[in-house]
């Protein structure tokens, strides 16, 4: 059985915003294994990017448990869940985060950087060559389109394949055919290893994933274990569908529906990533 790289339960978070408490999260419950792809779907303000925050450590949950890579998130020191993230995971957030003052081949470089782990400029131009932006390595952000600045952010993220990529709408800025190819890509990685943890509002990507978290008024709404989008639909908008696994026990469990989890072995080499 692989490896449980996130486990999470009854986590609730709040924020404060005029003083008023927004409860955002009332209780989700879900767990990520090494290799898996989790798509995370919901209504805008559902509360998917605090969720996505929070399971890496970068909000602290007010309540519920969080288990990252074998250790209770709430006990760690922030310089412990930093160096998690920093040697661990890969992140590509709404905000993209790149750093306007650094060119292209820099920005995909820096988070390897920070964890001590030198790139050749091999890896790196192939990397952006993987998300179709070959040569762009003196360019800065300021110089790119919205959808090719998202590339780079998927480049470095992708380019030390992580054990853990969180994305959030990475294919938000995206034509539609620029952006199956690099689903492709990402899913190509799951399948050598590393777990992708999405949040999207494309029901197509979201239908692509291993497991799909409903989140619904803060909770987790239904776990679909390789749904169709028409029972991802159904489940965000509360209409019973065939293969859909609701509730709390399938949020933690795997091979909820027998006969539609196929798990990915991971074979020890790691082979090239997809092309897009
Ligand atoms: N730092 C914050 N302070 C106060 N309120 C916040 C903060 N971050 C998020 N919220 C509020 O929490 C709610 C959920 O926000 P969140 O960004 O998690 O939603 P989302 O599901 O990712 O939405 P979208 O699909 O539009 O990206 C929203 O009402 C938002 O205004
Ligand atoms: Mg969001």
């Amino acid at each position: 059985m692989n490896k449980l790289l996130i486990s999470a339960s009854n986590v609730a978070k709040k924020f404060k915003s005029d003083s008023q408490d927004v409860q955002v999260l009332k209780g989700v419950d879900m767990n990520v294994y090494a290799g898996e792809f989790v798509a995370i779907v919901g209504a805008s303000g559902a509360g998917k990017s605090t969720l996505l925050y929070c399971l890496c450590g970068l909000y602290q949950a007010d309540s519920g448990q969080i288990n990252l890579c074998g250790t209770d998130i709430a006990k760690m020191s922030p310089g412990a869940s930093a160096k998690i993230r920093r040697d661990r995971m890969s992140f590509i957030f709404q905000d993209l985060n790149l750093i306007n003052s650094l060119n292209v081949y820099d920005n995909v470089r820096l988070p390897a950087k920070m964890a001590g782990i030198k790139l050749s400029k091999g890896d790196i131009s192939s990397a952006l060559e993987h998300v179709g932006l070959a040569g762009t390595e003196n360019k800065y952000p300021h110089q790119l389109s919205g959808g090719q600045r998202q590339r780079v952010a998927i480049a470095r993220s992708i380019v030390r394949r992580p054990e853990l990529m969180f994305a959030d709408e990475p294919t938000g800025s995206l034509d539609v055919n620029t952006g199956r190819q690099i689903m492709k890509l990402l899913k190509g990685i799951t399948s050598y290893g590393s777990s992708l943890v999405m949040v999207t509002h494309d029901l197509d990507i979201a239908a692509a994933a291993d497991r799909v978290i409903v989140l619904n008024n803060g909770r987790t709404g239904a776990v679909l274990v390789k749904p169709t989008v028409e029972q991802i639909f159904a489940a965000m908008h509360g209409v019973p569908a065939s293969g859909a696994v609701s509730g709390k026990a399938s949020a933690q469990g795997r091979a909820s529906v027998p006969g539609q989890t196929v798990y990915p072995s991971v074979p020890s080499a790691v082979p090239p990533v997809p092309r897009v």
